[in-house]
């Protein structure tokens, strides 16, 4: 059983250093590998690995292929601007055979699961000799894995996995009892920017999240594409999140006056303060039209882009 502890309650300074404590006694004289993937989450448990381990901490960002556009190379420079070194690993290939002909949503973020965890990190932590390997799971993900809405991708002990069995590891996870609001407000304690501590949350299972069927190569280069347009003209909506899902089912569209059997793009903008549930952003026609625009003119293949208006629940907030 987890204790929730609620944003409004918590005490940043208080339990960061408890959560320092804990992890310099899980650790001990050893080191552990940390796994950054740039979300809030990540970054906040990367600072307190970081102010717990020093260079005991080796900071892992794997390079799985479903990032967004430009960001391992700008997560790498934040960190490196605060004076934490990021090691990049180029698993690309292996999470897209991983990912090869699987389109069903929960068999997809198996395979991310097993690729990061049981591959990527197991052989990392192997032969770097750590004993652990700390990440940022929240009460959120455990939340909707136990119900079994969503599978999460980091989320082991409460099904019952063993991660020391499963993956020769153990897995630190000193955020569990927040929130992202919550998270933010250590992030923000432990000195990110708020270029980190306020990004829009991201999923673990990255870009993957955003493709309904299969994850090809190609299909996330189109999801990358249009995920741009909407990050860059939502930015300053204030929301609580904004994306683009790309569809699997192809409509008839036109161009050049000849046929074209294309794409569909599907916007979300959502209104939250714990994720738990959502509204659709109120954003204006206007505001619509230009996301179409931009989308269908940077994103080649796309003949159709929509905006998601049903709220969480019966909808969840990633479409995948
Ligand atoms: P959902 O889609 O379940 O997302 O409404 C709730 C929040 O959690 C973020 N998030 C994830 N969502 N798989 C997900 O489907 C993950 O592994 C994951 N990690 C984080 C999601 O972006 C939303 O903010």
């Amino acid at each position: 059983m987890i204790t929730e502890i609620p944003a409004q309650k918590l005490d940043t300074e208080q339990f960061i250093a408890t959560k320092v404590a804990e992890i310099r006694e899980a650790v001990g004289s050893g080191t552990a590998i940390n796994a950054l993937s740039g979300g809030v989450d990540s970054s906040a448990v990367t600072m307190l690995g970081h102010r717990a381990l020093g260079d005991r901490l080796r900071t892992v960002l794997v390079e799985n292929g479903l990032m967004r556009q430009g960001e391992p190379e700008q997560v790498v420079k934040f960190f490196h601007d605060l004076g934490v070194p990021v090691e990049v690993v180029d698993a690309r290939d292996e999470f897209f055979s991983a990912l090869q002909g699987l389109t069903d949503p929960e068999e997809k973020r198996e395979a991310i699961t097993q690729t990061f965890y049981r591959h990527v990190f197991g052989r990392l932590v192997k032969t770097s000799g750590a004993k652990c390997l700390l990440q940022g799971t929240i009460l959120t993900d455990v939340d909707e894995t136990v119900a079994g809405i969503k599978r999460q991708h980091n989320v082991f002990e409460q099904l019952g996995i063993d991660p020391q069995e499963a993956f020769g590891y153990r897995i630190l996870e000193p955020l569990i009892q927040l929130r992202k609001d919550g998270v933010r407000k250590v992030g923000k304690a432990l000195g990110l920017p708020s270029a980190l501590f306020d990004r829009i949350p991201f999923p673990g299972p990255a870009l993957a999240a955003r493709v309904i069927g299969e994850a090809t190569p190609q299909r996330i280069a189109t999801v990358r594409a249009a995920n741009a347009v909407v990050e860059r003209l939502l930015k300053g909506t204030g929301a609580f999140q904004y994306m683009a899902i790309l569809h699997e089912d192809r409509v008839t569209g036109m161009r050049d006056g000849k046929r074209d059997f294309g794409c569909q793009i599907e916007v979300r903008c959502w209104d939250s303060v714990d994720a738990r549930t959502a509204t659709p952003t109120r954003l204006s026609f206007d505001v619509l039209q230009n996301l179409a625009d931009q989308i269908l003119r940077d994103t080649p293949g796309v003949v159709s882009v929509t905006y998601n208006i049903a709220s969480k629940p019966p909808s969840t907030i990633e479409a995948v």
